[in-house]
């Protein structure tokens, strides 16, 4: 039965030629981003800030968005595209009747999801004569795929990763200057921002929103340059669509289709890439699937407010309709550090506004996160990025309770990157090799 088969692959032939531009299938119109009261116009500064094609899209009434062919190309390069796994192995371990699908977009050259929209953004800012993308990294993947995308297209890129994080993945930040790129610890002393705290406090954990400031900054300076931003925006989460499509198409392929989906969600671009072809099939063609976004009680913004907020620590951004914890909220350092982020998409917001997401915030201590994804490394025997493993303990916490209920619920995850860099995290939660390094493992909860 092909339901049944563990590998769910598709042809280069049927990777996706169009994204999905969810916005003109949204129940209400989005609100748009607003300037703040006093100060500058943000909303005109974009243009000078972003990339062309992608300012354009952010707004695009268009549903189907085409993918050039230059940019097909990448994604053949980059491996797209990626096969969605059934986890029959997982399953019998749990003994659970629930269906469990992952996407496996951790076969990334780099790691992560995120060359989806890097290699779409550098495609596009070399077609426009730039000559230098500036961009923030939180977990280090985002900085990792734009450096990666940067040397295939031939531009230079400069990355403002949290220190927080930048400080135990010195394989990261070698992986990222071996393709090129400048990186810096933020708070840096390279721009003005980052230097009004870095001379308070040189070792400030740093945020997403205060490295998004110092990109904004560096890339104000310097005509040659552009801002990408990894996450939140309506183009990104456009470009990560890629994703969802995909699996469409393979579920069509099983022969099955989810009542259950599930990613962890930061800035929102993998949930949002995942989720929203499916969220247009209930918007539009009456499916009933539920959405679960997997957080941290570090982080669980989509818990926040929903008003109109700033994206960075600098309101350097116009103000977003979003839900948020505030923009300067100092947020505890975690191992997941990629979902340490204020704000959600507003695109997802709005969805979550109007109830069509919900969302668990799992504890900072990261301990039953990343005992779960210690179940699914010893089962199906992938390794999980740490933000990863928030979507892989949701999945396996809702296929408990369909064991417990004797449901079959079809549950799809998105496996958002690997953690083949990460594993200092994972020990230091866990507590095994911790000054000894031949300490082993604990045992799953789930005694496997
Ligand atoms: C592997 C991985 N997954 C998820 C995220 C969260 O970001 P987003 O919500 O934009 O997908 C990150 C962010 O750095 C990440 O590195």
């Amino acid at each position: 039965m092909a339901a049944q088969s563990r590998q769910i692959q598709l042809d280069v032939n049927e990777l996706p030629r169009h994204w999905y531009n969810i916005i003109p299938d949204l129940p209400e119109p989005l609100p748009p981003p607003l300037d703040p009261d006093t100060g500058p116009s943000r909303v005109a500064q974009l243009p000078k800030l972003l990339i062309g094609a992608c300012l354009a899209q952010e707004m695009s009434g268009e549903r189907w968005i085409p993918v050039p062919e230059g940019l097909r190309e990448l994604y053949f390069q980059a491996g797209r595209p990626r096969p969605l796994f059934r986890a029959l192995s997982l399953e019998k371990a749990l003994g659970t009747p629930a269906r469990m699908y992952y996407k496996a977009e951790f076969y990334s050259p780099t790691g992560s999801h995120k060359v989806n929209t890097a290699l779409a953004q550098a495609y596009y800012a070399r077609e426009e004569g730039f000559e230098r993308l500036t961009t923030e990294t939180g977990a280090g993947q985002w900085g990792t795929a734009l450096a990666y995308a940067a040397a295939l297209t031939g531009l230079k890129c400069t990355v403002y990763w949290v220190r927080a994080v930048h400080r135990w993945k010195p394989d990261r930040l070698g992986f990222m200057q071996m393709l090129g790129a400048d990186v810096h610890a933020s708070p840096s002393d390279r721009t003005a921002f980052g230097r009004s705290l870095y001379e308070q406090d040189p070792e400030h954990p740093g945020s997403l929103g205060i490295a998004i400031s110092e990109g904004l900054e560096d890339a104000q300076g310097d005509p040659k340059a552009a801002y990408s931003l990894g996450s939140v925006l309506n183009h990104v989460l456009m470009h990560q669509t890629i994703i969802g499509l995909e699996t469409q198409k393979q579920f069509e392929k099983a022969g099955d289709y989810p009542d259950v989906m599930i990613a962890c969600l930061g800035g929102g671009s993998n949930f949002g890439g995942f989720a929203l072809p499916f969220v247009g099939d209930v918007l539009t063609k009456g499916k009933k699937i539920r959405f679960v976004a997997a957080q941290s009680q570090a982080a669980p913004n989509l818990q926040g407010e929903y008003r109109y907020d700033f994206a960075d620590h600098a309101e350097i951004t116009p103000l977003l309709k979003m839900y948020t914890l505030g923009h300067t909220a100092r947020l505890q350092p975690i191992k997941g550090d990629g979902l340490r982020y204020h704000g959600c998409s507003p695109i997802l917001s709005l969805l979550r506004h109007l109830g069509y997401i919900d969302t668990v915030a799992y504890p900072a201590d990261e301990k039953h996160v990343f005992a779960h994804a210690l179940t699914f490394v010893r089962t199906e025997g992938f390794l999980p990025a740490p933000e990863s493993a928030y979507a892989v303990c949701c999945a396996i916490d809702e296929a408990l309770k369909c064991k417990e209920s004797g449901e079959a619920k079809v549950i799809a995850f998105n496996i958002s990157g690997h953690g083949f860099m990460d594993i200092a995290g994972y020990r230091e939660v866990l507590g095994f090799g911790a000054g000894d390094l031949h300490k082993p493992a604990p045992r799953p909860i789930l005694g496997i």
